[in-house]
């Protein structure tokens, strides 16, 4: 199969990891990427928070040789914002991809104009990505939903405007924004898109299976597949998508001691990352996922979301579930 290209940046590989806001962390992308990674994301920075120098926010922008190629994703509501977040993110970030949030639905984002509300603005959504793509000296890539709701689904005319704007990759999640994270994502809406587009495609919406990926991407002519939350405790699925695509068998399903290894990896990566303390309540959330569909998983859960404090909390218990699953 051939290669994927972001302009001059060339993917190995088909599947992008999809930016998740508290969740792609740096850690997180260097655990991911040597799964098959083709492109990573940043979770999306505010690009008010980087003018202000938010604290916070000029952490989001840190990347590693590791974890190119990268792409950092703003969002914003006002050129003259990101104009300046542009120039700081090329003073001082690492970087290979400029993407554009025009999906989230959160409404603290929309109600600014921020986000999937663009959708709703065609002719100035055009002309702050022309402006964008005019002012960054990397590529620009952007990505939207279906449209704002069931009513309003432009996602095509926004694609061909997009692609007119200079963008050179576009990412769909086949969601309307007031469906949020819930229901069947819809395809069909995209119908060979991709091969209507010059630029590649990359598809997003409950991809849980190679065979997710293959049928999205063969419905929508898309080029690239994301991975989001189906990639949270299965890393090797990232690996299996690839492999199908190639025309492999994917890989056996990994034991409880290889998730359990797969989870301390993980885990001694974040708290090296964020601090013992900050990196273990995060991963009271994330570890679970590592166990999920085993038998007693809810108690391995509840095990993990409350009792890690610390990294000798997370081994001990993790050496509990390896230890427990070989009887
Ligand atoms: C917790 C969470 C945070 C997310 N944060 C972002 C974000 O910062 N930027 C973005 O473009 N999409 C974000 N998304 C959307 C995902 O990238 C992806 O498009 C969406 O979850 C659909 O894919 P999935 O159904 O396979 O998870 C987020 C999704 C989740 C679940």
């Amino acid at each position: 199969m051939e290669n994927v290209k972001i302009g001059d940046i060339e993917l190995k590989g088909r599947v992008v990891l999809g930016p998740m806001a508290g969740v792609t962390t740096l850690p997180y992308r260097e655990f991911m990427k040597p799964f098959g990674v083709a492109l990573s994301y940043s979770e999306m920075i505010s690009d008010c928070g980087l003018y202000y120098s938010n604290k916070k926010t000029l952490t989001y922008f840190r990347t590693s040789k590791k974890d190119r190629p990268v792409g950092l994703q703003l969002f914003g509501f006002d050129f003259h914002n990101t104009e300046r977040a542009i120039e700081i993110l090329e003073e001082y970030a690492d970087y290979d991809v400029l993407d554009l949030n025009f999906g989230c639905p959160v409404p603290k984002v929309t109600k600014t104009g921020a986000g999937s509300a663009w959708m709703k603005r065609p002719q100035e959504m055009y002309e702050y990505t022309r402006a964008v793509v005019a002012k960054s000296h990397k590529p620009v890539t952007a990505k939207m939903r279906l449209g704002w709701d069931q009513e309003h689904i432009n996602v095509v005319e926004l694609a061909h405007l997009l692609e007119q704007a200079g963008v050179k990759m576009i990412t769909i999640h086949a969601r309307t924004s007031t469906q949020g994270y819930a229901g069947t994502p819809d395809f069909s809406k995209i119908q060979d898109l991709g091969n209507d587009l010059s630029i590649p495609l990359c598809v997003s919406g409950d991809i849980y299976t190679p065979e997710d990926a293959l049928q999205a991407m063969k419905q929508t002519g898309a080029k690239m597949v994301m991975v989001a939350r189906g990639g949270l405790g299965n890393p090797e699925l990232i690996t299996n998508i690839n492999r199908v695509l190639n025309g492999e068998n994917p890989l056996p399903s990994p034991s409880v001691s290889q998730d359990a290894d797969y989870a301390l990896t993980f885990a001694k990566m974040l708290c090296d990352y964020l601090g013992e303390r900050d990196g273990a309540m995060m991963l009271r959330g994330l570890l679970p996922h590592f166990f999920s569909g085993f038998p007693g998983y809810k108690k391995i859960r509840a095990e993990i979301s409350m009792n890690i404090r610390s990294y000798d909390d997370i081994q001990r218990i993790l050496n509990g579930i390896r230890n427990r699953n070989k009887l």
